[in-house]
């Protein structure tokens, strides 16, 4: 088996700060109820950059940091779901900006769970493709999506764009991947797609295409799933968790990392958290906040972390990395 490691990291946000004091000005809410429920204090929002755009930007730097030539890429995938478009996909618009030429390129629907799910994905590919360069992306502009009138999901999500870089290494990067969906319980967060509508439909059906979130079953679940899949990823490797120096996990709401490291009974301090600057990002938390600690320079050659994600579908999973 060949072994593969995160080569670099990168990441976009677009420039706007949407502060909690702005939201109360549209809906009926103020700063101090959402940072004690949620910890956010203010989210970055498009002000008209596609995905397909935030993902380029960040696959850029990504790629300018491992340096690595667009041409040698041979797989893009995108985990996003807030594409541009159902057709071309936002990773087959990216291939057009970077002029990726040879890469095989797809997007991924796992919600907040995609950059977790899009690593393993990557690296099985390099395996049995024999690929030794692959770029995966965290991408969403979910504005498009939110209702901005409905107070308990406008005030929860961001904007941006995370990427990483995958190469074929002789050292092995990603160890071990956990990924798990519980679909029964996927009502809890959905976004409604096309309006089923044909000269052959018996009762037409009509889709929202917003995001609407029962947030107390999202939260008890994203709790019981940080719990399983931290604990199922170390499970059969020779690696405990006092040795893992950081869990990185999906930026979705403090209290959920908290309750989370508590029934792990984990300091709160080896969770790395920055979703008070950027809300929930879907896809893209997972690689933004990769790439503030790595600006930071807080990764060391050989540390080994946890990056731990769940969301919509139900869907969750965990990869153990070592960097
Ligand atoms: O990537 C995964 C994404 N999902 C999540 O992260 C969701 C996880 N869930 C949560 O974060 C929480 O459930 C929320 C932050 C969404 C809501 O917190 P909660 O403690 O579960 O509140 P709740 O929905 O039970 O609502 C409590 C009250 C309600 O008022 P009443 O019915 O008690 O009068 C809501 O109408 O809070 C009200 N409320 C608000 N008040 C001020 C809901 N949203 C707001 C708001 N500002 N933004």
């Amino acid at each position: 088996m060949n072994n593969v490691k995160i080569a670099s990291i990168g990441a976009y946000l677009p420039p706007l700060v949407v502060t909690n004091d702005k939201i109360s000005e549209f809906v009926d809410t103020n700063d101090e109820w959402i940072v004690q429920r949620t910890g956010i204090k203010e989210r970055r929002i498009s002000e008209g950059e596609n995905t397909s755009e935030i993902s380029t930007k960040a696959a850029r730097i990504a790629l300018e940091r491992a340096g690595v030539d667009p041409k040698d890429l041979d797989l893009i995938i995108v985990a996003t779901i807030s594409p541009d478009k159902f057709i071309p996909s936002v990773a087959c618009l990216v291939q057009s900006n970077l002029d990726a030429d040879k890469a095989a390129c797809f997007d991924i629907s796992v919600a907040c769970s995609g950059f977790v799910y899009g690593l393993e994905i990557a690296r099985a590919l390099m395996n049995t493709m024999n690929y030794k360069n692959a770029l995966v992306i965290g991408a969403e502009v979910l504005s498009k999506v939110m209702d901005w009138s409905d107070r308990s999901t406008c005030i929860l999500f961001g904007d941006g764009a995370g990427a990483a870089v995958l190469k074929q290494d002789e050292k092995q990067g990603i160890i071990k991947s956990y990924l798990r969906s519980d679909g029964k319980k996927g009502e809890a967060l959905t976004i409604g797609a096309t309006d089923f509508d044909t000269p052959f439909t018996k009762e037409k059906t009509v889709s929202d295409r917003i995001i609407k979130m029962n947030g107390r079953e999202v939260l008890r679940f994203a709790v019981g799933a940080i719990d399983d899949a931290v604990k199922e990823v170390l499970k059969d490797t020779d690696i405990s968790i006092d040795e893992i120096k950081y869990v990185v996990p999906h930026q979705a709401n403090y209290r959920i990392i908290k309750l989370a490291a508590e029934k792990l009974n984990l300091s709160e301090d080896k969770f790395y958290l920055n979703l008070d600057r950027v809300g929930n990002t879907s896809a893209a938390s997972v690689p933004i906040v990769l790439n503030e600690m790595y600006e930071k320079g807080l990764f060391n050659k050989g540390d080994k972390i946890i990056l731990v994600a769940f969301g919509g579908g139900l869907t969750y999973g965990a990869t153990l990395v070592e960097w």
